[in-house]
């Protein structure tokens, strides 16, 4: 009874993703409920998606924030990007997204309105495994690597939540 998915996020888990030999890098429903929410909270009207895949997060902001919200996703394989658009479509919010295929650390040198944005950064658990990465993960190395650097920025207030595979929030101290 925890759930409330709108129907082409259900869409995107079941009819493709789940096809996809990645698909253990779909956000968890749970973890996108909760970050949804809390766009809500807010009063998000813009978002950035670093990393889109086949779109569910990033339909997920789209249908919080306002008509005239923006959401920017990035994402560099264009197969993921075909995957997702027609379930924009489908939902009647493409036009608060727009997708940059390419490198999100060029797509975010350009963006002129990052703030000081608060972060919500998903899978920081990654299964666990952040806690003694193998010397050959570097994926769960590069997240240990960020959490242990999140901890000790007292630029941020931090929350680190177990839903999902981990969520960070990290919200900018202004005092
Ligand atoms: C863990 S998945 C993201 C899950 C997604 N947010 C969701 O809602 O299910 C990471 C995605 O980031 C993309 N990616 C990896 N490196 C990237 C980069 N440098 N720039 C843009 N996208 C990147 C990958 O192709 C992959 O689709």
């Amino acid at each position: 009874n925890a759930l409330r998915p709108h129907s082409p996020l259900s869409e995107i888990t079941t009819a493709k993703t789940l096809e996809d030999p990645w698909s253990i890098m779909l956000v968890a429903s749970e973890q996108a409920q909760l970050m949804a929410n809390l766009a809500k909270l807010i009063n998000a009207s813009k978002t950035i998606e670093i990393g889109m895949y086949t779109g569910y997060n990033t339909l997920n902001m789209a249908l919080v924030v306002p008509e005239s919200g923006q959401v920017v996703a990035c994402e560099i394989d264009d197969e993921y990007v075909n995957i997702a658009e027609p379930f924009f479509k489908e939902a009647g919010v493409e036009d608060k997204i727009t997708v940059h295929l390419q490198m999100c650390i060029k797509t975010l040198g350009h963006l002129t309105y990052i703030s000081d944005p608060p972060t919500f950064s998903p899978q920081v658990l990654w299964s666990g495994k952040v806690v003694d990465p193998a010397p050959d993960d570097l994926t769960s190395q590069a997240l240990d690597k960020l959490n242990k650097k999140l901890h000790t920025d007292q630029r941020i207030d931090l929350s680190m939540l177990t839903v999902g595979n981990g969520l960070t929030l990290a919200i900018k101290r202004y005092r």
